[in-house]
């Protein structure tokens, strides 16, 4: 398959990370004989520094003119302590979710076998957790009107979703469902918002033409509380912007750490894949961050476009890395391997799908080189 894909390495930790996302594609156009156009364009902080905006126009149209992105990560301490910033490197994302139209944010939280001592919660409640989040991405909160008074001390942010705007991800969000546990849940917060009403009012009535797929309300607090109580009475959890935002993080905890955590936003007509996490700006340059999660995207991006085996021969190879303690410090805290060794492993086994790389496990515990 041809495919033209854009990288938006963006801010702190974002270019590492998609080098290591990169290298296993590659790997993955050489083993399966594909041929994928790469082009990089700057979005976020470093726009704002080159160009002076966070999403330059050039960027923009790199982007609609791709079959996909991939997108590293955005922010900088620089405008996060600053509330008079005129403009923010976020705004690079946000602007760029919505003229690419991508309205559907997808973020699968697992459990791994291996990992389940890396979270803070008990083994015995996260092991076996396997749900989706469906994050409505380009309305609500996020977009609606903002105000601020002459005087600046009074503020608003509208929060506002159309019946369109809910019915196009709630088809999305039931059919996941119909190839995964049959269940959605409704995350809002209808007992006070009119725009959560709205929402439960649009997902019931879409629910009546997917009669197989069980229906469940559940308020945000209450959801915020079970997600960390009993997570895997989850399958799919279909929420508005905000709510879907803070819940995956929430989550990110379930999976021993938020570097493991990939996400697809997609749309009509195109579609993005980026980790949840931050820039990380304090790990910057230092070759410390978690690539899987960016890896994890890819992965993603693959089966986006039915390339399942590709996307399973990716997954199967983070699966030896978590399993051979081939990690960031982030999962190993004395781990010696960085960023790209990391990056490295992963993408060698993609070629060597077969499990022929011969592996020095003793060098593996000390914390030397993989491959001999
Ligand atoms: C995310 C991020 C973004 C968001 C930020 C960087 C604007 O936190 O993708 O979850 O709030 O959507
Ligand atoms: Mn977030």
């Amino acid at each position: 398959m041809n495919l033209k894909i854009a990288l938006l390495p963006g801010d702190g930790i974002g270019p590492e990370v998609l080098a290591q996302a990169v290298k296993c594609l590659q790997a993955v156009e050489e083993v399966f004989n594909h041929h994928f156009v790469f082009k990089e364009a700057p979005v976020g902080a470093i726009a704002i520094a080159k160009k002076g905006t966070p999403l330059p126009e050039t960027t923009l149209s790199l982007c609609q003119e791709a079959d996909a992105v991939l997108f590293g990560a955005i922010g900088d301490p620089k405008y996060d302590n600053d509330p008079d910033a005129k403009v923010r490197p976020e705004q690079g994302l946000l602007q760029l979710r919505k003229s690419l139209g991508l309205f559907a944010n997808i973020r699968p939280i697992m459990s791994h076998q291996t990992l389940l001592n890396k979270s803070p919660l008990k083994k015995e409640i996260i092991s076996g957790t396997d749900f989706v989040i469906y994050r409505e991405l380009t309305g609500g909160i996020y977009f609606g009107e903002k105000k601020l008074n002459a005087e600046g001390t009074v503020a608003s942010d509208l929060c506002e979703y159309s019946e369109e705007e809910i019915s196009r991800i709630a088809h999305l969000a039931f059919k996941a469902a119909k190839n995964r546990k049959k269940k959605v849940t409704l995350v809002d917060k209808a007992n006070v918002l009119e725009s959560s009403r709205l929402w439960r009012k649009v997902v019931g009535k879409i629910s009546e033409s997917y009669p197989d797929i069980e229906l469940e309300y559940l308020f945000v607090d209450n959801a915020a509380m079970q997600i960390i109580l009993n997570p895997k009475q989850f399958d799919v959890i279909l929420t508005e912007n905000m709510f879907g935002d803070i819940i995956s993080d929430e989550g990110s905890v379930i999976g021993g750490s938020i570097g493991l955590l990939a996400s697809a936003s997609v749309g009509e007509e195109n579609a993005l894949f980026e980790p949840i996490h931050g820039s990380y700006p304090q790990a910057k340059g230092k070759d410390i961050a978690n690539p899987i999660a960016s890896i994890l995207s890819a992965a993603m991006l693959l089966e986006h476009f039915g390339l399942n085996e590709e996307a399973w021969a990716v997954k199967k190879a983070v699966d030896k890395s978590l399993k051979k303690g081939i990690v960031t410090p982030d999962l190993k805290p004395k781990s010696q391997y960085g960023t790209s060794q990391v990056g490295d492993f992963i993408a060698h086994n993609i070629v060597d799908i077969e499990d022929n790389i011969n592996m020095n496990d003793e060098n593996i515990d000390l914390g030397k080189s993989t491959i001999i």
